[in-house]
């Protein structure tokens, strides 16, 4: 046994978990729309217990239908027609020995009004919150009771389901959370001014539950035990101390574990953290409460891979490791570590694009999440099983990057005989330039991943090899996937273009040439931009960030802008937006200043083009003629992510007839 404290069985209360890997919380937006749990969300459980997972606490579970909505399709035990499926569910996943919690959540301000019948949102005082910026009720003494007892009831309703336990959200802002902060509570009444008194709204809570439900029925929370608001300039916030205080309040109350966490909205990238945080990146937070506290604390930690997990249990920093997005990306993660088949972990790469589709589209009802590595998951009824009916026919992929290996590693399990083609002497395509800027490495994962499981299939990528219509004709191919990705845009219009100052972020990234001690004039404030002015920040070079729109990063997901600009700060940069790029000279270029209609000169000794990408596929036509399965994906078809050309990869290759 590779990892025997991951696989130790642990207590939590009265309860035995199997091992001790906890699949956190994570809202999916995969419940129906009347918010039970149907066969789309149960699948998505299910393929998690089945792979492996000791423990699995359900997400953001609603207990206000009226002010505590926090998305369409979310899990809720509001109503007791919410009952009957979540007791489905809780018995399927008994039948797998999984534990199984409900989180009782209310979003308080964290939500938007227009889910919530139009009217402003609930919290303990009247600050909005400033990400959601919606007009703030706050609650009166008789609506905070109100609230609590919808906590209970909701509490009620998982036990009535046989649910094992129900995990207070505590964390990340919403409304238990905003009651015990000084930075959203400045009430008055009982809720509010002092510790005991802020503490009050989860004690009442915690105390109706007992009553209603029997102290034996097991109460968990999860905490966010630092706000970390420092850098957004509050000066007056939940600090690791109170945090620290709050967990041993919990414990006194007789809950059975702390799940800890950190952060609130304002405090964005610590709530999910990009791909360049570390894993271990909460380890000092988690520390502070497991050395204060005597009930077993579980913590997630940006964890990855099993190695990691156990290190954490090795050096006693938690009794439960808490996985959310590793098991979003690859439901088999436990079940893989305990059969010490590790390399095939599907690893998360971090790249938050499950954050930023829940954002975007899952609380606006508009789909369930998407994992950029795992296009499956939250879709497990759309895509079952495997269809092997591919009986060896031979299907020729040219390109290696993530749309071309997905679709080789679809094509594969589902019988088919992929020959993949690869011009370059390495496979991984855009992915082996992407992962250059700093911190960027776990990028790579996503090729790793792919070829481990095709070399598995004994399949390789036939590198330094052009793919062309005759040899790929030569194959008589059943179908033909053009997965050719992008390459740099260099537009032609602009004077001095080819001049040999200028290089495209390809080039940069990829050393061609090495640049360091230089002038740089970067055009182009996009995510790749910034990720560039990183690199080139961190090999020495004086750097100018040009954008001809009116704010730097204008359009980039917010984590990433984040994240980013955090990097970018440490460093001297220079940014000029609305400033639009009309000539390349010599020594630097000229620029129009939008704003004051007049051009200016920047020097430089080079300038770096982050002007976005075009497909390259020149082969699609040509194989038409001869094969009509021959279609494009990825950024061969059209530029997009990750995400998009994985995706892409695997629908061609799962729809292919
Ligand atoms: C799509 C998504 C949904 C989430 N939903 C919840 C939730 O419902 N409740 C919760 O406590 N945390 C939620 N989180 C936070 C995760 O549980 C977890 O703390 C976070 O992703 C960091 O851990 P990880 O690096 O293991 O993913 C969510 C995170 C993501 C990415
Ligand atoms: S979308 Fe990205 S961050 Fe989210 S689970 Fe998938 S790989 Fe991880």
């Amino acid at each position: 046994m590779k990892y025997p404290k991951l696989f130790a069985p642990g207590k939590i209360g009265n309860l035995t978990v199997k091992n001790r890997i906890v699949m956190a919380a994570l809202a999916m937006g995969v419940a129906e729309k009347d918010q039970t749990i149907g066969p789309a969300f149960l699948a998505y459980l299910m393929e998690r217990a089945k792979g492996g997972v000791g423990m699995i606490v359900l997400e953001n579970t609603r207990v206000d239908d009226k002010h505590g909505v926090a998305a369409e399709c979310q899990a809720s035990v509001a109503r007791d027609e919410h009952i009957a499926p979540l007791a489905a569910a809780a018995e399927a996943l008994h039948k797998e020995g999984v534990v199984f919690f409900t989180q009782l959540h209310h979003p308080g301000r964290e939500t938007f009004s227009n889910l919530n019948g139009s009217e402003p949102v609930w919290s303990s005082s009247s600050r909005p919150c400033g990400v959601c910026q919606q007009e703030t009720h706050e609650m009166t003494t008789e609506e905070v009771e109100e609230v609590i007892a919808k906590f209970v009831a909701g509490a009620v309703r998982s036990q009535k389901a046989g649910c094992d336990g129900v995990e207070l959200h505590g964390a990340h802002g919403y409304l238990i959370s905003q009651f015990l902060s000084p930075y959203t509570n400045q009430r008055t009444d009982r809720f509010g001014g002092s510790f005991e008194k802020r503490f009050n709204f989860v004690k009442e809570i915690t105390e109706g539950i007992q009553k209603a439900c029997g102290r034996d029925f097991p109460i968990g929370i999860r905490l966010t035990v630092d706000e970390l608001l420092a850098p957004n300039g509050v000066k007056e916030y939940l600090t690791l101390e109170d945090g620290v205080r709050i967990c041993q309040a919990c414990e006194k109350l007789g809950m059975v574990y702390i799940n800890v966490s950190n952060g609130i909205y304002e405090s964005f990238n610590s709530l999910s953290e990009p791909m360049t945080y570390p894993q271990g990146c909460r380890s000092e937070r988690i520390r502070a409460v497991k050395e204060k506290v005597g009930i077993p604390v579980i913590a997630v930690n940006m964890v990855k891979e099993p190695w990691f997990a156990e290190k954490m249990l090795e050096e006693g920093l938690v009794d439960f490791v808490g996985l959310g997005r590793a098991v979003v990306a690859d439901p088999q993660w436990a079940k893989k570590a305990y059969e010490g088949r590790e390399d095939e972990i599907n690893r998360c790469i971090s790249c938050t694009f499950c954050f930023e589709t829940l954002v975007a589209d899952t609380i606006a009802g508009k789909g369930p999440v998407k994992c950029a590595v795992n296009p499956r998951a939250a879709r497990e009824t759309l895509y079952p099983a495997f269809k092997k009916e591919g009986a060896g026919r031979t299907v020729a992929i040219v390109g290696s990057g993530p749309a071309g290996l997905e679709a080789a590693r679809v094509l594969a399990e589902r019988g088919f005989a992929p020959v993949i083609f690869e011009k370059g002497e390495k496979a991984g395509g855009q992915i082996n330039i992407a992962d250059k800027p700093p911190h960027k490495e776990k990028i790579d994962w996503i090729i790793e991943y792919e070829l481990k499981q095709l070399a598995m299939k004994g399949i390789t990528v036939k590198t330094n090899t052009e793919a062309t219509p005759e040899n790929i004709r030569a194959l008589a191919p059943y179908a033909v996937i053009i997965a050719t990705g992008a390459e740099s845009i260099r537009p032609r219009s602009i004077k001095g273009v080819n001049n040999a100052n200028v290089l495209t972020v390809d080039e940069t990234l990829l050393g061609r040439p090495e640049i360091s001690g230089k002038k740089v004039l970067l055009i182009g404030s996009g995510a790749t931009g910034l990720e560039t002015a990183e690199f080139l920040c961190a090999k020495g070079n004086e750097v100018t960030v040009a954008e001809m729109l009116d704010a730097i990063g204008k359009g980039v997901y917010v984590q990433h802008y984040l994240d980013a600009m955090d990097k970018l700060s440490k460093y001297d940069v220079k940014y000029l937006p609305s400033h639009k790029l009309t000539e390349i000279t010599a020594d630097g270029a000229v620029l129009e200043d939008l704003k004051e209609n007049k051009n200016v000169t920047v020097p430089a000794d080079y300038v770096v083009l982050s002007l976005g990408v075009k497909s390259v596929n020149t082969l699609e036509a040509e194989c038409k003629k001869f094969c009509d399965k021959t279609f494009a994906v990825g950024d061969a078809r059209q530029p997009g992510r990750v995400e998009s050309a994985v995706r892409e990869g695997f629908e061609a290759a799962w729809d292919l007839k």
